[in-house]
Parts: structure tokens; sequence; C-alpha cells
């Protein structure tokens, strides 16, 4: 998913190249701004951490873009292109490393294991469900 950040400033194109140039391949992609609800969902387990509210604040603030990534062990490739969670511990060369300046505002997010990635993009894109692209 790239974040309202990524839109705002502008780093739509760069970020897809970085996944295109890893060979990956974009099978479907959406942009929609999020409600609460979905926040709440996404981010269950997180919502008793003290930076729930400022997320969930800046992941409605403006739209998003789900994509669908397909490609040999896509879920771990595009965790290490994506880069480490806290912008402080990013290393150059990946997304955040190179774009990220805060540990909220950190540009994309990524899908953590197949079965969440299922989860995550049949609630994204609602009626499109995952075995339409097996
Ligand atoms: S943790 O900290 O390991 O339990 O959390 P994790 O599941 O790896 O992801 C945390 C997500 O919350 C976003 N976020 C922050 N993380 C840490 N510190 C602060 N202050 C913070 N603010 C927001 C972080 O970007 C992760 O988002 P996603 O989209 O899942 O990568």
């Amino acid at each position: 998913m790239l974040k309202p950040d990524c839109i705002e400033r502008g780093l739509i194109g760069k970020v897809i190249s970085r996944i295109e140039d890893k060979g990956y391949t974009i099978s479907d992609m959406k942009m929609q701004t999020l409600d609460e609800a979905f926040i709440q969902e996404h981010y269950a387990h997180l919502k008793n951490r003290p930076f729930f509210p400022e997320l969930s604040e800046y992941m409605t603030s403006g739209p998003v873009i789900g994509l669908i990534v397909e490609g040999e062990n896509a879920i771990r490739g595009m965790r290490i292109i994506t880069g480490a969670t806290r912008f402080e511990d990013g290393t150059a060369g990946t997304i955040r490393g190179d774009y990220a300046y805060c540990s909220t505002k950190n540009v994309v997010h990524a899908s953590d294991s197949p079965e969440n990635a299922e989860i995550e993009i049949n609630r994204f894109f609602g009626d499109r469900r995952l075995p339409l692209f097996r």
C-alpha cells in the first residue's frame, strides 16, 4: 500500500518503479481514502500502542493506493525493498531508508505473510478476491 505521504509528496512513480525494477508484476491497483473502521481492522494488533491515534489520523488523512504485487517470494522481497519500520533504522537503497523521515509517515506498507496478504487484499479490493489472480 502506498501511504498518504507517498501520494502527497509525489513519490508514486518512484516507488512503483522500484517494485517493477525488482522484477515484480503489479496485477491490480486501486486508490481510495480509508476510514477509521478500516484502520481499526488493518492495524488491530496496534490499537493499544501509544502511537495508534496518530497512525489512524495520518492513514485517513488522504488517499492511499493498494497494489497487488506478484512474483517469486514477492512478500519477502517487498519487505526487503520496503526497509525497516523505524525510520532511524532505514537502510539506504530501501524505499523507507531513502524516503521516510519518521516512523508514521513511512511511504509504504507491505504485507508480512501470505495469510495477511490475502486478508489485506480482500479487505482493500473488496469483491476482487485473491483466487482471481492465482
Ligand atoms: S511493532 O512495533 O513491531 O509491534 O509493529 P509492526 O507490526 O512492525 O508495525 C508497526 C506499524 O505502525 C506504524 N507506526 C509506528 N511504528 C512504530 N513507532 C511509531 N511511532 C509508529 N507510528 C506508526 C509503522 O509504520 C508500522 O506500519 P506498517 O504499515 O504496518 O508498516
